[in-house]
């Protein structure tokens, strides 16, 4: 139907005939010439329709936004003062021709250029209209040639593309499972996955040796800015391998992903332990281009009259710690309390600070609602500690350590945010030595990452000490969020069944639940490792979006519904009796 895309024609010659198709992205009027701005997928170009192609001049009058065309017309150059080097196609127009309206348009439900905003329920409820937006269809674009790029990667590198099963048994990464219910075995329940995990794990059993597959995974957790409930993973999983392996290969995928479509070296990316993460920065993901940093001064507390500092100082589980903001002293009263507020919804009780007026004054120059309860020995210890100068506002923490660091390492991200100290550019690093397990409110432990992470110790070693052990597990970090994580795999019986007791997860629980997987590392299991990215998080970064909606083509609300579809609905009586389902709230 067409010779070239609209976008094409801003390499076609000046005199050349061409047909183009596509939607009518404006229409204007101009004392009798009728400009129409064509655009397709590939970009926008102006078309002229003069009365002297009297009937098709008569249908161009009759076009509205949207409409979808298919236009005949000889290319020809702009006059010096209508080149628009704002397009692409700027410096030529088509002096149309021949018109054919190939299907009319309703009026959009809302204005489909950028500088318009527009919000996203409507956006997502008229999806099909959102995704002809240029911002929309760049970003699907990428992630298209982002994905075509993983895989020549991955395959040049020996990696085999397999499918793995989406009805399958529930697989543990820690969220919520979605349940499919069965009608051919009654009251059974299929889980979708949450991730490929147990079936890559199986296919290093059968020597597939390398394995990857773009993956769609599913979890029924609480969802973000960056999480979606169903959203696609890059996974990975190799055999006869080590952590370094897994590590270069993938960290090599990344950089080769930068440097094809943006153009950037990322250079090597640093190693920093689990440990130092969380101590320096809060977070087990630190955003690198943020040069603030939390700073321990339990030492200094422990004798303070203060008990909000004094008792966390004193407790091994606790911490107190002080996050200094250079240039910080122009923050508010209200901004302060709004910050408190802030750091309530990580479970910090309080938020203490300290204003640098004057450091040349001494305790005078300092303006705070603690100094009161220190003593001016410690308090001269804190500002030399902290390396306190004028201008600057000194937050702290005090409580058990993990609340201190959710709280404060979310805070550094909000001031830097407020204060314009977030870095440009691209913070890569990996999160080496996360501990095995964590404790949950009850005193039990779970996983940090899942169950068939391998620990660093063996099995004596885990089984006497599971709080200190480390995992073999790494997690790729890029400007503050996780694009993504893997770790070595248990291949060992023993070792999984000592995990497993670390757990609580009795020998008839885990041959329930996971019985096909202790009998495959009965019969020969090859040590294996791998590792699985975010594809929607890492395309989001790369792309600038807002949010992983940004770069999804049909996503899911924050309350995990499709507002187009209106997904999820309603079922049939029948549809319920079929799969044995009696509601516990029956409908009105
Ligand atoms: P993990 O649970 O860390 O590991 O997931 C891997 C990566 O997937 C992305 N991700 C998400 N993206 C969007 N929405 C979500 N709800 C969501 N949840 C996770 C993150 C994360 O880094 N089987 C292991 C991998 C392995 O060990 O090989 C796993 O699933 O970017
Ligand atoms: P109060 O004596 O309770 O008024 O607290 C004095 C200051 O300490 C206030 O600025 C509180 O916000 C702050 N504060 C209270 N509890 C904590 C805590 N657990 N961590 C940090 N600051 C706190």
């Amino acid at each position: 139907m067409r010779t070239h895309y609209c976008g094409a024609t801003k390499d076609v010659s000046v005199g050349e005939t061409v047909t183009i198709c596509g939607w009518v992205d404006r229409r204007r009027d101009h004392g009798g010439v009728i400009f129409l701005d064509m655009r397709d997928r590939d970009g926008i170009v102006q078309v002229v329709f003069d009365p002297d192609t009297k009937e098709h001049f008569a249908l161009a009058d009759k076009v509205r936004s949207e409409y979808v065309l298919q236009i005949t017309g000889r290319i020809r150059e702009r006059s010096a003062e209508t080149v628009n080097p704002a397009m692409a196609t700027g410096h030529i127009e088509i002096l149309g021709k021949e018109l054919v309206i190939l299907n009319e348009s309703a009026p959009p439900p809302f204005p489909l250029d950028a500088h318009q905003t527009v919000g996203e329920d409507v956006r997502l409820r008229y999806r099909f209209m959102d995704l002809r937006r240029e911002s929309m269809q760049r970003n699907l674009i990428s992630r298209s040639q982002i994905t075509s790029t993983i895989r020549s990667y991955l395959e040049s590198a020996g990696f085999l593309d397999i499918e793995t099963p989406v009805l399958t048994r529930a697989t543990p990464e820690g969220a919520r499972d979605y349940l499919v219910p069965s009608r051919t075995n009654a009251s059974k329940f299929f889980a979708l996955p949450q991730s490929p995990q147990l079936f890559k794990q199986l296919l290093m059993v059968s020597g597939f040796d390398r394995y990857y597959q773009i993956a769609r995974c599913f979890r029924d957790e609480d969802l973000r800015a960056d999480r979606q409930p169903e959203f696609t993973q890059i996974d990975i999983e190799l055999s006869f391998t080590d952590e370094s392996e897994v590590m270069r290969l993938t960290e090599g995928m990344v950089q080769t992903l930068f440097k094809q479509h943006l153009n950037v070296d990322l250079g090597d990316f640093p190693q920093m332990t689990w440990h130092e993460a969380m101590e320096r920065f809060g977070s087990d993901k630190p955003d690198l281009r943020i040069d603030l940093e939390l700073i321990s001064i339990d030492d200094l507390m422990q004798d303070v009259e203060f008990k909000v500092f004094s008792g966390p100082a004193n407790d091994v589980k606790g911490r107190v710690a002080a996050l200094r903001v250079p240039g910080g002293s122009t923050i508010s009263r209200k901004e302060i309390d709004e910050l408190t507020k802030y750091v309530g919804n990580y479970g910090a009780r309080g938020l203490a600070w300290i204003k640098v007026n004057d450091k040349a004054a001494g305790v005078e120059g300092l303006q705070s609602p603690i100094l009161k309860f220190m003593p001016e020995a410690t308090v001269h210890q804190l500002v030399e500690r902290l390396a306190l100068e004028d201008g600057d506002i000194v937050f702290f923490g005090a409580d058990k350590r993990q609340v201190v660091n959710d709280a404060l390492g979310a805070l550094r991200l909000k001031v830097a945010e407020m204060m314009g100290l977030v870095g440009s550019g691209w913070a890569p690093l990996w999160v080496v030595d996360f501990p095995m397990f964590e404790e949950t409110g009850d005193g039990s432990l779970t996983a940090i990452h899942h169950p068939f992470t391998a620990p660093s110790c063996d099995v004596g070693e885990l089984t006497a000490a599971p709080q200190q052990a480390l995992s073999r597990a790494y997690d790729m970090v890029l400007n503050g969020s996780e694009i993504g994580g893997g770790s070595i795999r248990i291949h060992r019986q023993d070792m999984q069944k000592a995990v497993f007791d670390v757990l609580g997860i009795s020998s008839e629980e885990a041959e329930a639940k996971f019985g096909f997987l202790l009998a495959a590392l009965k019969h020969g299991a090859p040590p294996h490792g791998g590792l699985a990215f975010g594809l929607d998080r890492l395309v989001m970064l790369m792309v600038d979006g807002q949010s992983i909606r940004d770069v999804i083509a049909f996503p899911k609300t924050q309350s995990a519904q499709c507002v187009m579809t209106d997904a999820p609905g309603e079922v049939s009586e029948q549809q319920l009796r079929d799969l044995s389902i009696r509601l516990r709230t029956p409908e009105k």
